[in-house]
C-alpha cells in the first residue's frame, strides 16, 4: 500500500476528504509524530525530518491552487502570526496578517486507507480545520518534499498535504532524512 503512484491522488482527495477511510494495515499512536505498525512492519518515526521552526514553509498549493501559503511541522509545534503552537498553519498571501490553524501536534492521528496508505491527520478546535498528511514512502534516492496538494472545494475546511521521505517508511529508523539536504 505504500508507494502508490501519484496519479491517484484525485482518488486520495476524495476519499479522505470524505473520510472514508477504508481499513489496511493500521499503525498505533506512539508519539506526535511516530506510530507503530501493527502488522510488525515497523515503527514510522517523522521526528528525524524536523531541522526548522517549521520545517517546511510557505509552500503554494499545486493540485487546487489558492490565495494561500502553508506551513507545516511534524513533531514540533510552532508560531507564526495567529497559529499559535500548531502543527499546520495558513497564511494569506493577500492578506500578511490573517492566518488560520488547521491543528495542535496533539492533534495529531494516524489513520490507514487502502488507497493513500497512511495519513497524519490534525485538527484545530473550535474551528474544525483539518490539516491532513499523507505519508507516501519513498527509497532514499527519490526527491524528497512536502507537496501541498489544496483544499478539495467540496471540503474548504480541509488541507491535504503530501509528505514524501524514506522517514515515511515503516521500520526507517533514524538517518531515514539523511538524503534530504
Ligand atoms: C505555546 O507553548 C508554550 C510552550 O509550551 C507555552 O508557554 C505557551 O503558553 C503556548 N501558547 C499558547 C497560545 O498556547
Ligand atoms: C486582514 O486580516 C485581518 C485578520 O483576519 C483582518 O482583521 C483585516 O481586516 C484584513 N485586512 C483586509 C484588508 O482585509
Ligand atoms: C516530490 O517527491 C515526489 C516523490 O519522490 C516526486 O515524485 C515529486 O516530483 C516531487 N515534487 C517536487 C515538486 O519536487
Amino acid at each position: 500500500m505504500y508507494g502508490k503512484k501519484h496519479f491517484y491522488l484525485p482518488v486520495a482527495v476524495l476519499f479522505l476528504a470524505a473520510l472514508q477511510l477504508c481499513l489496511a494495515a493500521s499503525c498505533v499512536k506512539t508519539g506526535p509524530c511516530s506510530c507503530k505498525m501493527d502488522d510488525d512492519s515497523g515503527v514510522i518515526d517523522l521526528s528525524p525530518l524536523v531541522n526548522e521552526s517549521p520545517t517546511y514553509k510557505d509552500i503554494h498549493a499545486t493540485y487546487f491552487p489558492d490565495t494561500w501559503v502553508y506551513s507545516y511541522n511534524p513533531c514540533v509545534p510552532f508560531s507564526e502570526g495567529s497559529c499559535k503552537n500548531v502543527s499546520v498553519c495558513a497564511k494569506a498571501r493577500l492578506n500578511h496578517s490573517k492566518y488560520e490553524s488547521y491543528g495542535t501536534q496533539e492533534s495529531a492521528e494516524f489513520k490507514s486507507d487502502t488507497d493513500v496508505g497512511l495519513v497524519l491527520g490534525y485538527v484545530d478546535s473550535p474551528s474544525y480545520r483539518v490539516g491532513a498528511v499523507e505519508l507516501w514512502c519513498v527509497e532514499k534516492n527519490q526527491p524528497q518534499n512536502l507537496t501541498v496538494l489544496g483544499r478539495h472545494p467540496m471540503w474548504p475546511n480541509t488541507i491535504i498535504m503530501a509528505l514524501f521521505s524514506p522517514c515515511c517508511c515503516p521500520g526507517a529508523g533514524p538517518n531515514c532524512a539523511d538524503a534530504t539536504t
